[in-house]
């Protein structure tokens, strides 16, 4: 295991401490939320912990369900206690990208029915400014390209994502177009462009979202509030 595995690690196991029983938890996508959900595992199994998780991609469901931790979708439950989710990077407002794994849309749409919201980081992912990062767009197929050229006539440097030589599709079947903007100055302003680009379903900006954030440094796990 790599050094920066063990953070994720370190800080997925602190998360499912905050986990209480007989409640709603939104199991966020990623290598660090995998590290957490195979730490809530041992919680179902040792302690009968009994939860619900409302998974955030097809691939956080199946290692739940894999590991014995019962799911269901995010319109099968009432509400939702907790999400814990990774971040991409995280600035000291507490805005973030997420998105890297391509999840962003089921993320927004679990973090914002959430009564609260958890990211889990190693130190590598909190920043001064946001935007060092591409910042990933899920967009509807029909008219993709058409859009990514006015994505590029406003110098925002997309690329679609491509993965084996074919595009990647979300669990919605949408494409991901990465914008590398190198910085965000006003990560507000971008947010409200993004949200009114026709074809553009969901951006990687999470402003305001997230309530406590547990970043993985060598001292160990560091505990943030907003
Ligand atoms: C998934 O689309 C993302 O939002 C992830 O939460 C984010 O990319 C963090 O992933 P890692 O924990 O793998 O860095």
């Amino acid at each position: 295991m790599t050094h920066q595995d063990e953070l994720k690690q370190l800080v997925g196991k602190a998360a499912v401490k905050y986990i209480q029983d007989h409640t709603v938890v939104g199991l966020g996508t990623g290598s660090t939320v995998k590290f957490m959900v195979d730490a809530l595992g041992q919680r179902v199994k040792e302690e009968g912990l009994s939860i619900v998780g409302v998974p955030t991609s097809e691939r956080t469901r199946k290692q739940a369900n894999n590991l014995g931790i019962p799911t269901k979708g995010v319109d099968e439950v009432d509400h939702i206690d907790l999400t814990i989710d990774g971040a991409d990077q995280i600035d000291q407002n507490f805005q973030g990208i997420k998105g890297g794994g391509g999840a962003h849309l089921w993320e927004k749409i679990v973090a914002i029915n959430s009564d609260k919201n958890m990211w889990i980081v190693d130190e590598s992912k909190m920043t001064n400014q946001l935007g060092s990062f591409p910042l990933p767009l899920e967009v509807i197929p029909y008219g993709s390209v058409q859009l990514f050229k006015r994505l590029q006539e406003k110098g925002y440097n997309p690329e679609f994502r491509i993965s084996d030589g074919k595009k990647v599709k979300t669990d919605s079947n949408n494409d991901i177009i990465d914008l590398h903007l190198h910085q965000i100055k006003d990560p507000q302003a971008l947010a409200l462009e993004l949200d009114q680009m026709t074809g553009v379903v969901e951006h990687g900006l999470f402003l305001d979202i997230v309530n406590t954030v547990i970043v993985g440094r060598e001292s160990g796990p560091e505990i943030l509030t907003a």
